[in-house]
C-alpha cells in the first residue's frame, strides 16, 4: 500500500493564513505588524534566493521586512554595528543573518550578537543551549527542525514513545531535530558518517528525519513498513529532459519508501515550505511577545 503524501506546501499554506490572521488583529489592536530584518552577505545565487523567499512570504502574510544586502568584504566590526543596530529598532521584531557568512567572519560571534528576544532563527548560542536542556524552553526553536515537529503533528503521527532515527546531526538540523523529538519522548538515535550499518539502524524507525545532503540514499529495503518519513535533503540531480538540466530529490528514494512506509514528505514540496513558514511564525510569536499579547 502506498504511503500517506504529507503534503508540505498545503500545511505551510494553512499555518501562514493562521499568521495572516494574527497579523492583521495585531493591526487592528495596536496599529502595529511584525517586522524582520534580513542581513545577506555577499553575492551567493542560493542564498540571494533564500532572502528573496522569504522577504515575498513575509509580504504575503502582512510582515514588514528591512533587507540589508552586504558586500562580500565587509569586516567583522561592520558587520556587527548592523545586527547591533537592529537590535536598537524597535520596529525590527526578528533578525535573520543568512548563512553561510564568508569565511573571514566569524559566525559564532554574529550569531552571539544577535539580541535573544530577536532571535528567530534560533541560533544563537544561548537558545541552542536551552534547546539541548531538560525544563528549558528556549525563546524561539530553529526553523527547519521546528517544521519537522509541526509537519509530523499536523498529521497525526504520535512521537512519544516511537523509535526516532535522524540521519545527520548538523547544528542547523540534524542536532536540534534530534533534541525536539528526544523533549517530546521519542526513543532516539542519531547517524551520521561514522554510523555503522546505516541500513540496520534506519530499519529500527517508526518515525525517520532525514538530513544527509545525499540524493536518494536511503532505499525502500532500508525501512521498516510503517514508518513515517521527513525527508529534509534537497539535492539537485542531472535530468536532461528538464529545462535547467536538473532536478531536486531529497535524500530518500521516495518512489521505494513510500511503497513501504505509513507516511512520507515529498521533495520539493514537504519540509522547505515549512521553513519559511516557521519562520513567520517565530517573528509574529516575537511581535506578539513584545506587545504581551500571548
Ligand atoms: N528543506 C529545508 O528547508 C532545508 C534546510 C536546511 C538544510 N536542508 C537540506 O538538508 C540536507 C542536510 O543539510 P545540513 O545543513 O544538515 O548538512 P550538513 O551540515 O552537510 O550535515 C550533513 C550530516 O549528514 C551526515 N552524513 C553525510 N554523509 C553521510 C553518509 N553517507 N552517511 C551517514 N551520514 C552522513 C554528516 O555526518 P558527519 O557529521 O559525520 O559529517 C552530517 O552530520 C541538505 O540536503 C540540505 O540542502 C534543507
Amino acid at each position: 500500500m502506498s504511503a500517506q503524501i504529507i503534503d508540505g506546501k498545503a500545511i505551510a499554506a494553512t499555518i501562514r493564513g493562521e499568521i495572516t490572521a494574527e497579523v492583521e488583529a495585531m493591526k487592528a489592536q495596536y496599529d502595529k505588524v511584525p517586522g524582520l530584518a534580513t542581513v545577506l552577505v555577499g553575492e551567493r545565487r542560493d542564498s540571494q534566493t533564500y532572502v528573496r523567499m522569504k522577504k515575498k512570504a513575509c509580504a504575503e502574510v502582512g510582515i514588514t521586512s528591512f533587507g540589508h544586502d552586504l558586500p562580500e568584504d565587509i569586516s567583522q566590526e561592520e558587520l556587527l554595528t548592523v545586527v547591533r543596530d537592529l537590535n536598537a529598532n524597535p520596529e525590527v521584531n526578528g533578525i535573520l543573518v543568512q548563512l553561510p557568512l564568508p569565511d573571514h567572519i566569524d559566525d559564532e560571534e554574529v550569531l552571539g550578537a544577535i539580541d535573544l528576544e530577536k532571535d528567530v532563527d534560533g541560533f544563537h548560542p544561548i537558545n541552542i543551549g536551552r534547546l539541548s536542556m531538560k525544563r528549558r524552553d528556549p525563546l524561539f526553536v530553529p526553523c527547519t527542525p521546528k517544521g519537522c515537529i509541526e509537519l509530523l503533528d499536523r498529521s497525526g503521527i504520535q512521537i512519544e514513545g516511537k523509535r526516532a532515527v535522524v540521519l545527520g546531526r548538523s547544528n542547523i538540523v540534524g542536532l536540534p531535530v534530534a533534541m525536539l523529538l528526544l523533549h517530546r519522548n521519542a526513543t532516539l538515535t542519531i547517524c551520521h558518517s561514522r554510523t555503522q550499518d546505516l541500513p540496520g539502524v534506519v530499519r529500527e524507525a517508526d518515525i525517520l528525519i532525514a538530513a544527509v545532503g545525499r540524493a536518494e540514499m536511503v532505499r525502500g529495503d532500508w525501512v521498516k513498513p510503517g514508518v513515517s518519513v521527513i525527508d529534509v535533503g534537497i539535492n539537485a540531480v542531472d535530468d536532461p529532459t528538464r529545462e535547467r538540466g536538473y532536478r531536486l530529490v531529497g535524500d530518500v528514494a521516495f518512489d521505494e519508501v513510500k511503497e513501504v512506509a505509513a507516511a512520507i514528505t515529498p521533495v520539493p514540496g514537504g519540509v522547505g515550505p515549512m521553513t519559511i513558514a516557521m519562520l513567520l511564525r517565530n517573528t509574529t510569536d516575537s511581535a506578539k511577545h513584545t506587545l504581551g499579547m500571548e
